[in-house]
């Protein structure tokens, strides 16, 4: 979060421009970029990987690393059905990268304090920009799979609930800590939160800010499936081929109709499914047959 938002693309202040990384919504960002900012992104056929890549720091997010995943998100090759989020190392992410806590900040990024220093409107943007590398993870036409070991805390326990799905490391732990450290959760975590668990749980589990190990989480609905350590990312390629086999126009649309299930009633649900119906029909069995009018 920095208050340099007028830099000039490959400034210090390029990151936090409106529109993602150099401010080019088109524009991909090559591996040696991605490597700087701590990502990795690999494409192989429909299934797409990106993984947090700076294990030596806990793969630690700055504003860098939501910049990026938003512009990830916006150059998703047309053919990828599948996304799958990890982190190298020992830990998913540690979260926020706590130089952002500092006066100096992280380089470039600014700081929490320069971020105080931008007006109202202006600090919302930025936070809305950064939400966007989140939020592109819930569209239809994907389904996203959060492979998590070790430590999930804050923005990393966030971008885990921004993917469809999660499969956990048995010695995974979720620890949602902004409100001990006078924050909240921002980067869009507390509705799949409060789906996922309930509101209940989900109040207890932040407001303590304690930690949600492995089995707990598979119990709470946090979790698909819980692997030992070892078999995590062979568990992950089983669940990202059984999602390919299902039709892709028919997964998105149905993916849809699920997303939207929760937020009408019955009746406005099984009108949904019918326009849904109607489009696969006539898109398989190409319209009606002749005469039949
Ligand atoms: N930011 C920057 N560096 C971090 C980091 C973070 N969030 N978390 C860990 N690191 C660094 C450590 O400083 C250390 O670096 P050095 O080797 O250079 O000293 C390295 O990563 C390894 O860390 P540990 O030795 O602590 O590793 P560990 O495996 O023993 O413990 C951990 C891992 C439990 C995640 C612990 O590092 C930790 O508690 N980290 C901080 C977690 C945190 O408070 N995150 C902020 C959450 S709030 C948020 O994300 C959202 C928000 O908006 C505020």
């Amino acid at each position: 979060i920095s208050a340099s938002q007028d830099a000039e693309p490959g400034t210090d202040g390029a990151l936090t421009r409106a529109g993602g990384v150099r401010g080019e919504a088109d524009m991909t960002l090559d591996s040696e970029e991605l490597a700087e900012i701590g990502l990795r992104f690999e494409v192989d056929g429909e299934i797409a990987t990106i993984t947090l890549d700076r294990p030596d720091k806990r793969n630690a997010q700055t504003s860098a690393t939501w910049s990026a995943l938003a512009q990830i998100g916006r150059t998703l090759p047309e053919q990828v059905r599948v996304v799958v989020v990890r982190g190298e190392g020992p830990s998913f992410s540690a979260g926020i990268d706590r130089r952002m806590f500092t006066p100096e900040g992280v380089p470039g990024q600014g700081s929490f304090a320069s971020a105080a220093a931008l007006d109202g409107g202006t600090l919302e943007e930025r936070i809305a920009e950064f939400q966007q590398g989140f939020l592109w993870l819930r569209r239809p036409d994907i389904v996203s799979i959060a492979a998590v070991q070790g430590h999930a805390i804050g923005a990393g326990f966030q971008l885990a609930l921004a993917c469809d799905l999660r499969i956990l490391a048995d010695d995974a732990k979720f620890c949602m800590k902004e409100p001990a450290l006078g924050l909240v959760p921002d980067l869009t975590g507390t509705k799949p939160l409060v789906d996922l668990i309930g509101l209940a749980r989900a109040v207890e589990i932040c407001l303590t800010a304690r930690v949600v190990e492995a089995e707990e989480a598979l119990r709470l609905g946090l979790a698909e499936q819980v692997v030992p350590g070892e078999e995590l990312s062979a568990a992950t390629r089983r669940l990202a081929a059984a999602l390919l086999t299902t039709d892709r126009d028919a997964a998105a649309a149905t993916k849809r109709l699920l997303q939207s299930a929760g937020g009408r009633t019955l009746e406005e649900q099984s009108a949904a499914e019918r326009a849904e119906q109607a489009v696969r029909i006539r898109a398989l069995f190409g319209g009606r047959p002749a005469g039949s009018e």
